[in-house]
C-alpha cells in the first residue's frame, strides 16, 4: 500500500455510509489508500461480481478490513465518475457528511452490521417510521453493501428476512462483502441455513482473517 495524501479526508467520508467511528478512526491510523487510479486503468476488481466472506474469530480485523476494501471500491469508482465525490470538499464540511451528503450520491453504499438491520426492522413494528425497512431498501440496493458480523443465531423471521436480501444481491450481482466470526460450513450450522451459505458459497471470495489485534 502507497501513503497517499487524502486518506484521511477520504475516510472522513465514510460516517454517511454508516461505518462506525471506531473503525474508520483505526483506519486513519492504520490503513494508507493505494496511488488513485486512472480512467485507463481502472481496478480489475470492479469489473468481477465476487462478492467477498472474512472470517475468523474476533479481534482479527475483519469489520475494519472490510471498511477498507470499501473504501477501495468507493474511491475507484468515485475516480472512475461512477460517483461523483469531492473527497476534499465534501470532507471539509462537515454538514455535507451529517446530512448524509454521500448518500446522495447516484450509486448508494452501505455499512450496517447485521444485528443493527434485525434491530431497526423489528423496531418498525412499534414506529410508523419505517426506518428500518428505508436502512433494509438502502441494503438491498446499495452498490456495495458490507454486511458485518453475520455470526449469531437467528430467529426463522430474521432468517427470511437476512435470506430474502442475500437473494436480492445474489441476483442483482450486486457486490457484497460480509464478515464473520464462522467459516461458511460453520455458519450453515449456526444459523441453521444452507441457502445464505450456499449463495455466499457459490459467488464470494473467501479470506480467512488471522492475526489477533485484540
Ligand atoms: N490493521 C490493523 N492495525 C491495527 N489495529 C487494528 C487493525 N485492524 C483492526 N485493528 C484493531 O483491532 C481491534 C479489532 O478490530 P475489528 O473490530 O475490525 O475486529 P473483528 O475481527 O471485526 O472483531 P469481531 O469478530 O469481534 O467483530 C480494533 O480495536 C481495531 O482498532
Ligand atoms: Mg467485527
Amino acid at each position: 500500500m502507497t501513503k497517499s495524501g487524502d486518506d484521511p479526508a477520504f475516510f472522513r467520508l465514510l460516517p454517511s455510509y454508516g461505518v462506525p467511528q471506531r473503525v474508520i478512526n483505526t483506519l486513519i491510523s492504520n490503513y494508507d489508500l493505494p496511488v488513485p487510479y486512472s480512467l485507463n486503468n481502472p481496478p480489475s476488481e470492479l469489473h468481477e461480481a465476487q462478492w467477498i466472506y472474512l472470517y475468523g474469530t474476533t479481534g482479527t480485523g475483519k469489520s475494519t478490513y472490510a471498511a477498507y476494501l470499501m473504501s477501495l471500491f468507493l474511491r475507484a469508482r468515485a475516480r472512475l465518475g461512477e460517483a461523483v465525490v469531492d473527497i476534499r470538499k465534501a470532507s471539509d464540511d462537515d454538514t455535507h457528511v451529517s446530512r448524509g451528503g454521500a448518500l446522495q450520491d447516484q450509486v448508494c453504499y452501505r455499512y450496517v452490521r447485521v444485528t443493527e438491520l434485525l434491530h431497526a426492522m423489528k423496531e418498525d413494528f412499534n414506529s410508523d417510521l419505517n426506518y428500518g425497512q428505508h436502512l433494509f431498501n438502502s441494503c438491498r440496493r446499495a452498490s456495495i453493501l458490507v454486511l458485518d458480523d453475520l455470526t449469531s443465531q437467528l430467529s426463522q423471521w430474521e432468517l427470511a428476512q437476512l435470506d430474502y436480501l442475500i437473494d436480492r444481491r445474489y441476483g442483482d450481482e450486486l457486490k457484497t462483502i460480509i464478515t464473520s466470526n464462522h467459516s461458511l460450513e460453520r455458519l450453515k450450522r449456526v444459523i441453521g441455513s444452507e441457502r445464505i451459505p450456499g449463495r455466499i458459497g457459490e459467488v464470494a471470495h473467501m479470506k480467512r482473517m488471522k492475526r489477533m489485534y485484540r
